[in-house]
């Protein structure tokens, strides 16, 4: 099995047992509004709401060893010293472990029967992260160990803190009051906040002095306060602040001693900022310290933080006869929902924070795996995405979360981007029957004035990709679609040029069929929402123009045994038999067909039996085949990536999740499950040494069967692959579904699985459900009672005050 670690069901964490894993493991902590996150030897980072412009703690990118800075205690016993999440000194330990929790991690470290547990956790609702540490004398002499903690602040505008180093080396300010470290650059001019890293118990030293800390000409890993002994309290002057504090203890045999740091995010709200000049006003980080010195504080904030945990998953619970399905459903797939929400593709080991912010399309999607935990804030984030469109229909492709403006650097014209946000927007409709939202006021980030509601938006998005199509009817795809590197109007033969950026989009000609199905699902969903407004008018408006685009897709895009992917500028087919390489794309077999394109003609069974032939592998099915071996102009980054790798016929798993649930609407359950388990992160343990990322979290991509390194995950965590697979296995495979009448259940399992039962909250009401399967089929609802009594259809209808509502499926050909 994995001999790094294992996951612990009942404690809902998953175990590392050797710190040397074959990358580092991350965890996040937080699900407000700060956030950190945190490797299995407690690297990584802290900030507030914006991994780029409020930035608490820094990070190298790109660092040798790979993850080095972070949550750092340096343990000097006797001399000997170490840390006990073993980096960055890596002295042999006699004993480790890492446990990463829902939201929280805790390492214990010992040597020379010394132990040391740390606990790094984000309080519900809070903007702090404390840690928690017990030293232990687990030996039969008494020991007098010098506990340090380090950490390194950055100046707040991450960008800046790493690159413009003439005037950060100049600015560094903190002040030291006892236990506190309030670290305030920039607080005299601009900033009305600062960052407080604190101690719960008096301390026997500090540095907030980089350079007098570890050294001008040392590393993390031979600092020289731990090695001396004694913090020198330097008072930082520009260069490079940190937060260290020293304690000294004396254990007897068996004694174990507790204390707590704080690291907090503090906003001076009203409160003045000074008492005197250069004094600042410690008011507000008093407080909080004062509130987590209290004994208890800090365990209970901890018990909170599991209980929020148990109520969002409560939400849906299912048991099947599949262990994997199980665990990443009910507990990691869902927990990586929170953090794809938090983050889109801002900050993990592989995104660096500074570089991309909230993704349009990314962001949309994410939504579809987090409605049913908090649909409050499932609806505010619609309404700032949605904002962040343009008045013709286009949208800014990324916006930054503090300041919830559309980046101008990355631009727009993404033509699938303004698609998403009616997937996201019907679907929090069905959750919640909050139809409200459509008349909520929404203007356009060109027309910030305009008296405009959400429904206005998802209108504009349906009429701008009726409008904007090209020579065979299909929509423009614009810088590109989906598929960030498909840039078949980009022309770039300059390196110093992003493929997303470049090329004029305006007169162009290039055609998406991946657009096409999108719009199918879109048109449709929009269509059923009229319906349940009961406005059959615009409902048939819709349907007339999913009519036209089915006819365009069946008439254009249909290669002979699967849909095309594209039209390139010059009109040549793209993902066709007819090109040497790049001849069949996922992307397309997966929209056309969950758009409902090929169902009375058997063209959707073959287009996926296509991808079974030609794509699928034991790791999962490939983005496209034959890779593309050479770079061309008129395709753009696709080509650029080694075969086998992202995009160019990598595994990227997010597209997985369509097949999937192109599967269940075909019946078939075995191959649903089969293609599932192909990515699943948790049965990838017995070959962890090719897979190596987290076996917890799903990954971007794993490598394709052209590369050198088959079957290698990459890019881990942030990724649509979170959401899309909790939909996939939650409402393809279970078949549970928020509809806007009721819970809609029809599943799609594997023949041998005698049945499941879920839980699922839906509207308040819990719904507890069986389904059996006595026949072994893989679909087909016959029989439906709800609390004993039988109704017809599988949409249970939905009846407000209930608190419980126990429904038994039986499944019959
Ligand atoms: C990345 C992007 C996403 C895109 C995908 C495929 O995950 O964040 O927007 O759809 O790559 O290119
Ligand atoms: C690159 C990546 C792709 C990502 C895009 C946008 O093209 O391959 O996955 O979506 O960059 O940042």
């Amino acid at each position: 099995m994995n001999p790094f670690g294992r996951f612990d069901d009942s404690k809902r964490e998953y175990v590392i047992t050797r710190p040397d894993t074959p990358l580092p493991w991350l965890n996040y902590l937080g699900q407000d509004e700060f956030f950190g996150l945190c490797t299995n030897t407690a690297g990584g980072y802290t900030f507030w709401k914006d991994a780029k412009l409020r930035r608490l703690t820094r990070y190298r990118y790109n660092n040798v060893p790979y993850d080095l800075g972070g949550r750092y205690i340096y343990i000097n016993d006797g001399g000997s010293v170490w840390n006990p999440g073993w980096k960055p000194i890596k002295a042999k330990l006699d004993a480790y472990e890492c446990r990463h929790g829902l939201g929280y991690t805790r390492i214990i470290g010992q040597k020379d029967g010394l132990e040391v547990e740390m606990l790094f956790f984000v309080p519900p609702g809070e903007n702090l992260e404390l840690w928690k540490v017990t030293v232990r004398n687990k030996s039969k002499v008494a020991k007098q160990p010098k506990i340090f903690t380090f950490q390194e602040f950055c100046l707040f505008d991450a960008a800046n803190d790493m690159n413009n180093l003439q005037r950060t080396y100049s600015i560094g300010e903190v002040e030291v009051d006892g236990s506190a470290i309030y670290h305030k650059t920039e607080y005299r001019e601009r900033r009305d906040h600062y960052t407080l890293f604190a101690c719960t118990r008096p301390v026997d030293g500090f540095d907030t002095s980089r350079d007098a800390f570890v050294g001008i000409h040392e590393g993390l890993h031979d600092p020289k306060v731990p090695f001396a002994g004694q913090c020198t309290n330097s008072k930082a002057f520009g260069w490079n602040p940190i937060g260290a504090h020293q304690i000294n203890l004396n254990l007897a045999p068996g004694q174990e001693e507790t204390f707590s740091f704080v690291l907090a995010y503090v906003e001076q709200g009203k409160e003045p900022k000074y008492d005197s000049l250069y004094v600042m006003n410690k008011k507000v980080g008093k407080t909080i310290v004062d509130k987590y010195s209290k004994p208890g504080a800090v365990d209970t904030a901890f018990t909170k933080l599991g209980t929020v945990w148990t109520d969002l998953l409560s939400n849906f619970q299912a048991s099947s006869p599949d262990p994997h399905a199980n665990r990443m459903l009910n507990v990691w797939n869902q927990y990586q929902c929170m953090a794809t929400f938090n983050m889109s593709r801002s900050a993990s080991m592989y995104e660096t924070g500074i570089g991309r912010g909230m993704g349009y399309r990314d962001s949309n999607q994410d939504l579809l795996g987090f409605m049913h935990m908090i649909p409050s804030r499932a609806r505010e984030r619609i309404l700032d995405i949605a904002a962040t469109q343009l008045s013709d229909g286009t949208c800014y492709h990324q916006y930054q979360p503090l300041t919830k403006k559309g980046n101008a650097e990355i631009g727009g014209d993404f033509y699938d981007d303004h698609l998403w946000l009616i997937l996201s927007t019907c679907q929090y409709i069905k959750e919640t029957g909050d139809v409200g939202i459509l008349q909520a006021p929404c203007s356009y980030a060109d027309q910030p004035d305009a008296k405009t509601d959400l429904l206005h938006h998802l209108e504009v998005s349906i009429a701008y990709t009726m409008k904007k199509r090209g020579p065979h009817g299909l929509p423009l795809i614009g810088h590109a679609d989906w598929n960030d590197c498909l840039n078949l109007n980009c022309f770039s033969t300059e390196p110093n040029e992003s493929f997303q950026c470049a090329g004029d989009v305006k007169d162009s000609k290039a055609e998406s069929v991946m657009i096409a199905g999108l719009f199918l699902y879109a048109s449709r969903e929009m269509a059923a929402l009229y319906d349940f407004m009961g406005n059959a008018a615009d409902a048939f408006r819709m349907r007339k123009g999913y009519d036209e685009m089915l006819n365009v897709i069946e008439t254009h895009a249909w290669d002979g045994e699967w849909y095309r992917r594209a039209y390139d500028a010059a009109g040549t087919p793209v993902g066709s038999k007819e090109n040497p390489e790049g001849k069949i794309f996922i992307e397309s077999q997966g929209w056309c067909v969950l758009g409902g394109a090929g169902q009375n003609n058997g063209r959707a069974k073959q287009a996926m039996e296509s991808v079974h032939k030609h794509l699928f592998t034991k790791n999962g099915a490939v983005l496209q085949q034959p890779p593309y071996s050479t770079y061309h102009v008129e395709l753009g980054e696709v080509t650029s990536y080694p075969p086998g790798v992202k995009e160019n016929a990598g595994i990227f798993c997010h597209n997985n999740t369509w097949i999937n649930l192109g599967w269940c609407l075909l019946g078939d359950g075995d191959r649903a499950l089969e293609y599932y388990l192909s990515i699943c992160p948790s049965a990838k343990e017995d070959q962890i040494e090719t897979y190596r990322s987290e076996p917890y979290v799903y990954a971007q991509m794993i490598a394709g069967k052209d590369a050198v390194c088959f079957g290698e995950a990459k890019n881990s965590w942030l990724t649509g692959t979170a959401a899309w697979t909790f939909v996939s296995v939650a409402e393809g495979i279970l078949g549970i579904k928020a509809d806007y009448k009721g819970l809609s259940i029809n599943p799609c399992i594997p023949k041998a699985w005698k049945g499941f039962t879920a839980s699922r909250k839906f509207r308040g009401v819990e719904y507890q459900i069986e389904v059996k399967n006595p026949s072994g089929i893989c679909k087909g609802v016959k029989k439906v009672t709800v609390d004993g009594k039988t109704v017809t259809g599988n949409v249970i209808p939905f009846e407000a005050g209930k608190k419980v509502v126990k429904v038994a499926i039986t499944l019959e050909a």
